[in-house]
């Protein structure tokens, strides 16, 4: 088991440029930055950028474009993803190392990319953190209470699918024709009960739990414990025999219940990309909570490709700095853990779309990507006795 364990943390943490034969470079860290300004997917650019807040980065993210299943005749494509943990960053690492896998193993079966193929990925991450809960409770009681937020996008064969369980959010920039602008079209939706119809759902699939979702420091929560009401992991709100000691207190709840809390199924949308689509940011709610979809967008459109993702995450960084009537620079100087007080973890990825190239990409073999970014650096031993 400890094994296991080991080899669970080393996969994780090792530099990404000795874990994927074929990346075309790994990114660069500045401080709590880490960043890739530019690289090619199948289809396109893409731009990437992650800043840590948490004592522990929590947040998880990849690009990988190329074979989308291990058959040479499968479907080829960009896949992008961003895992924000909570709670510990195990299961977003997890996920990192396994739902791609999982996903080209299901494409494989199938010979083709689906909603299908999307979901039974999602189940099998699921199934696999579940077994790896199920191995450590003895002797790392606390990684019941670990899970993680997942938002996928998989570019292939001129279709976008976006499938999601958590709060980040996915957002193409559209290009209006008539009048050159360029609009931001949502394409994702968050399962965070702080919104009325999130939480509304929820009671209606628990009515015999009046506390089903309560407000706890004036922020709606699931038992008063999380915000959001999907989730990979968290298997104390999905599994009851994991609702005990030693699980800390402040996680245990005081009855036990029969059906899942929290749920693992994600939201799917298929859809045909269209040669206005211009780009695709994917990011974490760490982003959203300081920039509208439509500021996100003009700030993609109106700057250089080369580090969009940077420009993202520094433009949000500068509206928690204003919110706080402090200068950005006397921000980017706070250690990571007191960061967490001004800002998350936040993760941008910017994928943009070059028509040319997505029209013929079922049979474009085009420069393969494997990048993952921020957490990378840190040393397993902060992680082994976390
Ligand atoms: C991207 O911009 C950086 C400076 O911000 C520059 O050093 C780098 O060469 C640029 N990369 C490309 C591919 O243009």
């Amino acid at each position: 088991m400890c094994m296991a364990l080991l080899r669970l943390l080393k996969s994780c943490w090792l530099p990404s440029s000795g874990r994927h034969a074929g990346s075309d470079g790994a990114g660069r860290q500045d401080g709590l930055l880490w960043y890739k300004d530019t690289g090619q997917h199948v289809n396109g650019e893409f731009s990437m950028a992650v800043v840590q807040a948490n004592n522990l980065l929590e947040d998880q993210c990849q690009v990988e474009s190329g074979a989308l299943s291990f058959l040479d005749s499968g479907p080829c494509g960009t896949f992008i993803g961003v895992y924000d943990g909570h709670g510990g960053p195990e299961t977003a690492c997890y996920i990192n190392d396994h739902l791609f896998n999982n996903l080209k193993r299901f494409a494989s079966e199938q010979n083709t990319m689906s909603a299908e193929v999307l979901r039974k990925a999602y189940q099998a991450t699921e199934d696999g953190f579940f077994s790896v809960v199920t191995a450590e409770w003895p002797v790392k009681p606390q990684i019941a209470a670990v899970g993680s937020c997942c938002l996928v996008g998989v570019i292939a064969g001129g279709t976008l699918y976006v499938a999601n369980v958590g709060d980040s959010r996915a957002v193409l920039g559209r290009l209006v024709k008539a009048t050159g602008e360029v609009l931001a079209v949502q394409l994702s939706a968050e399962h965070n009960v702080g919104i009325e119809s999130v939480r509304k759902e929820l009671q209606s699939m628990h009515p015999e739990d009046e506390q089903i979702v309560v407000l706890r420091h004036n922020v709606w929560r699931v038992k008063g414990l999380i915000q959001v009401c999907r989730s990979i992991g968290d298997v104390y709100l999905k599994k009851a025999e994991f609702n005990r000691e030693p699980l800390y207190s402040k996680f245990r709840l005081r009855e036990t219940f029969k059906k899942p809390i929290l749920s693992s199924e994600p939201a799917i949308t298929v859809q045909p990309l269209q040669p206005h689509d211009q780009f695709l940011i994917f990011a974490s709610d760490g982003l959203w909570e300081h920039l509208s979809n439509q500021e996100a967008v003009d700030i993609v459109q109106n700057g250089p490709r080369n580090g969009s993702a940077r420009r993202l995450v520094k433009t949000a960084m500068q509206e928690a700095a204003k919110k706080r009537e402090m200068r950005y620079s006397d921000l980017k100087k706070i250690d990571r853990g007191v960061r967490r007080h001004f800002h998350d973890d936040i993760t941008v990825i910017v994928i943009f779309l070059d028509s040319n190239l997505i029209s013929r990409a079922s049979s474009n073999r085009g420069p393969a990507a494997s990048v993952r970014g921020g957490g990378e650096r840190l040393s397993s031993s902060a992680y082994v006795y976390f």
